[in-house]
């Protein structure tokens, strides 16, 4: 059983904060290329389209912030968003792209390695997870390497627009029970749809408890 000493249980930490200024501070192919100031760093990672620069783009009112792309495979970088000028937002590229060449694929890996292995400043991993689907097996994977490698986490269902109440409930509910055969508990689980805003305020407010923990 996978256990995580990390998992953050904040519900005693009060506080309500909001994203008003968020602007691209830089894209590099490995950590060594990140912007200069060091700050606490919150990253979004998951397959390829299911949503994460999207997602960026929802928790910024930006609309325009991370590059996104109805095709799979569109963000190719580590991308930095630096946050009310305190914290920053990485957009990272996806896994699971079939239709990449062996090379791209194996770039792209080496990408997010190079980051999950080196970024001293990470704080939280946000993985995310289409709320349509049962858990996919490259998925479960990599969330399980997650729980060898000590990065804490938490989980974004995303695209919750596209399924009714019940559908995405039942959904939520079997994918936690997935995981759960795995985990001994889970992180906090947060349900999203970068169309209608869902899950925004939620994400925001944890992300401050986070740094409130930190600080
Ligand atoms: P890569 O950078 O290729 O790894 O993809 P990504 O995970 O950054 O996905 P991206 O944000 O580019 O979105 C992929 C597609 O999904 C786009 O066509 C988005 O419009 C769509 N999409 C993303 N989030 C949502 C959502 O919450 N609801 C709906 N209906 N569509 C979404
Ligand atoms: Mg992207």
């Amino acid at each position: 059983m996978l256990k995580h000493s990390a998992f953050v249980h904040l519900l005693q930490i009060h506080g309500e904060m909001e994203i008003t200024k968020a602007r691209f501070a830089g894209s590099a192919a490995s950590v060594a290329g990140k912007p200069g100031t060091k700050l606490p760093e919150f990253a979004f990672i998951g397959r390829s389209n299911v949503g994460k620069s999207s997602l960026v783009n929802m928790l910024c009112n930006n609309r325009d912030l991370a590059k996104t792309s109805s095709k799979p495979g569109k963000t190719v970088l580590i991308n930095h968003f630096l946050i009310n000028e305190e914290w920053y937002i990485v957009d990272l590229p996806g896994y699971g792209y079939a239709n990449r060449s062996k090379t791209e694929r194996e770039q792209i890996s080496k990408i997010i390695e190079n980051y999950l292995d080196n970024s001293r400043e990470l704080e939280m991993l946000f993985v995310l997870l289409d709320s349509r689907l049962p858990l996919q097996k490259i998925d479960l994977e990599f969330i399980n390497s997650l729980g060898e490698k000590g990065i804490p986490f938490t989980i974004i269902f995303t695209k919750g627009d596209k399924l009714g109440p019940n559908a995405l409930n039942s959904m939520v509910e079997r994918n936690k029970k997935s995981l759960l055969e795995y985990w001994e508990e889970l992180p906090p689980v947060f349900v999203a749809s970068s169309r209608t805003k869902t899950g925004r305020k939620e994400i925001i407010d944890y992300i401050y408890k986070v740094l409130q923990l930190i600080q």
